[in-house]
């Protein structure tokens, strides 16, 4: 497996390079490529072509899809560690943008990824992809990102700082600002190899659970875990006074519901006959990263 994702992750990198290699205004490719470049696990975009692969489509056609995802992904990361957001000095390992551009750079870095992102998927897409079905991974993606998806999932997030929020209010932070990158991760491959709904819908009830799963396991690590292995800073959430799955819950509690989750999404793949050690490992890794902390 570990050979398998190392693959992944060099097709998609070295597509990265080539989107991001533009020079003027130097300074805004230079911010936005140190953040994408920085390193960051390529989940996102290892879904989109995992999912493309077990619907029987052709990985270039799914690539431009899955790289603009993690542009997008980097994109939020960026945001998210602005001072006037989580102020986070560290991701991926490294100083935030803003520690090293400043922050009106940072601010620009985030937007050009965003903007970037749907033009690659526009510009870069083979034309053997249909327009209909390139129209409406578009319209998925804008959907996924915007005030019904991840950045709604944000605005919750912040506006709910410092109260405790009710359970169908966190449900909805979780799954919006982590949960829809997954959906569409995994609902944009299959699209594009033409998957018939019923696989759309298989998919799309793994991607729920996974992308809420993730998020549990990131709030516990947030609490169990070091800076050497998140290459973010940890704590952050209790300090912040942030509205976590073991905030509310109590960390054990958490961990038996990650478990209970994952268990959830590697029974619908057995269930529905989906061949893919790679969507049952990632299942399963959330559940070991937590428990080897
Ligand atoms: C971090 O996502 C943001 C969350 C949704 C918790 P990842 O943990 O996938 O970050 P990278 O891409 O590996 O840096
Ligand atoms: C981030 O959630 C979700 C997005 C960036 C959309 P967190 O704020 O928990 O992520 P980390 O812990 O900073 O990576
Ligand atoms: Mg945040
Ligand atoms: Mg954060
Ligand atoms: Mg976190």
């Amino acid at each position: 497996m570990k050979k398998y994702i190392e693959t992944y992750i060099k097709i998609i990198e070295d597509k990265l390079d080539e989107y991001l290699n533009c020079s003027y205004p130097e300074k805004i490719w230079e911010a936005m490529k140190y953040s994408v470049s920085a390193g960051g696990k390529r989940l996102r975009p290892m879904l989109v072509l995992e999912a493309n692969k077990i619907c029987g489509g052709k990985m270039e056609e799914a690539l431009p899809t899955a790289c603009a995802l993690e542009m997008l992904h980097t994109y939020s990361l960026i945001h998210d560690d602005l001072p006037c957001m989580d102020n986070d000095d560290f991701r991926r390992g490294k100083p935030t943008n803003h520690k090293v551009f400043g922050e009106a750079i940072a601010v620009l870095a985030g937007d050009g990824l965003l903007s970037v992102a749907p033009e690659i998927i526009l510009t870069k897409t083979p034309k053997t992809v249909d327009k209909e079905i390139l129209f409406r991974i578009m319209e998925e993606f804008y959907d996924a990102i915007g005030p019904n998806g991840m950045l709604g999932g944000q605005v919750v997030d912040i506006i709910s700082e410092n109260k405790k929020v009710d359970i169908p209010t966190f449900q909805y932070i979780h799954t919006h600002k982590t949960g829809k990158l997954f959906e569409f991760a995994l609902r944009s491959g299959a699209i594009i190899a033409k998957a018939d709904e019923k696989m759309l819908n298989i998919l799309t009830e793994y991607a729920k659970i996974i992308g809420y799963a993730f998020q549990i396991a990131d709030d516990i690590l947030d609490e169990i875990s070091t800076f050497e292995k998140l290459g973010k800073t940890p704590h952050k959430d209790a300090n912040a006074n942030k509205n976590t799955h073991p905030g509310l819950f109590g960390i054990e509690n958490s961990k038996e519901e990650l478990l209970a989750l994952c268990t959830k999404a590697k029974n619908i793949l057995q269930f529905n006959s989906i061949d893919s050690p790679l969507l049952v490992y990632i299942a399963q890794g959330l559940v070991d990263k937590v428990k080897g902390d």
